[in-house]
């Protein structure tokens, strides 16, 4: 079977990713490996930081990989967070930090609309193709949690739903969600190349 480094260590997106291309590629983790170190995240578009991390890995062992970057766009705030949306309250901050930062940024706006943006850079033979999945909604005026969840979920709430991302089962949420997307486009991808290979 095929293989590719998945530039992560994050367990819970390897078990997403690997469910979703099971039969079709192994997906090797970057401690599996036996890459070690941190990987440059110092592009400034999603884009660019999926491609930096995929290089890196490429870089050191010449095997197809793949990295992905997400980043939630409010459209009040002109895109921010975006790419530092996991350092938007600083370094080393907490979800609760990020998430107090943005509602006290979005106090008194009428307009809530954002987006959470995945993009995947896979690099095979050393040259990339991008993925990219989007799911669009509102940012709550307060936290709604039934303790599902990570990161912004508690304050997301998408389009044609009325619950936050918090709220929802793993399996509806990774259904609709941009990682999801974006991994279903990859997964697409993957099986056609396999299909004209079979031909
Ligand atoms: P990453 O690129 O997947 O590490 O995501 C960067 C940051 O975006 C995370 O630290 C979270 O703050 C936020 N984020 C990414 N995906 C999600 C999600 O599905 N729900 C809520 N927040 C997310």
């Amino acid at each position: 079977m095929r293989r590719l480094i998945f530039a992560t260590n994050n367990k819970h997106k390897v078990e997403e990713v690997r469910a979703a291309l099971d039969g079709l590629v192994e997906v090797v983790t970057l401690s599996e490996a036996g890459l070690q170190g941190e990987i440059p995240e110092t592009a400034d578009t999603l884009e660019g930081n999926a491609l930096q991390k995929a290089q890196w890995v490429w870089e050191r062992t010449h095997t197809d990989c793949f990295a992905d970057d997400t980043g939630l766009e409010v459209d009040a705030l002109d895109g921010a967070p975006g790419v530092y949306s996991a350092r938007y309250a600083g370094e080393h901050c907490s979800f609760d930090d990020n998430i107090d930062k943005l509602l006290y940024a979005l106090e008194g706006k009428e307009n809530r609309r954002a987006r959470f943006r995945t993009v995947i850079c896979l690099i095979e033979n050393g040259h990339p193709t991008y993925f990219e999945g989007r799911v669009e909604g509102q940012i709550l005026r307060e936290r709604q949690s039934n303790g599902e969840g990570f990161g912004y979920d508690p304050v997301f709430m998408p389009d044609r739903f009325a619950v936050s991302f918090a709220e929802m089962p793993l399996e509806v949420k990774n259904r609709i969600s941009h990682r999801g997307m974006a991994v279903a486009k990859l997964v697409e991808y993957v099986n056609g190349k396999r299909e004209n290979s079979d031909e």
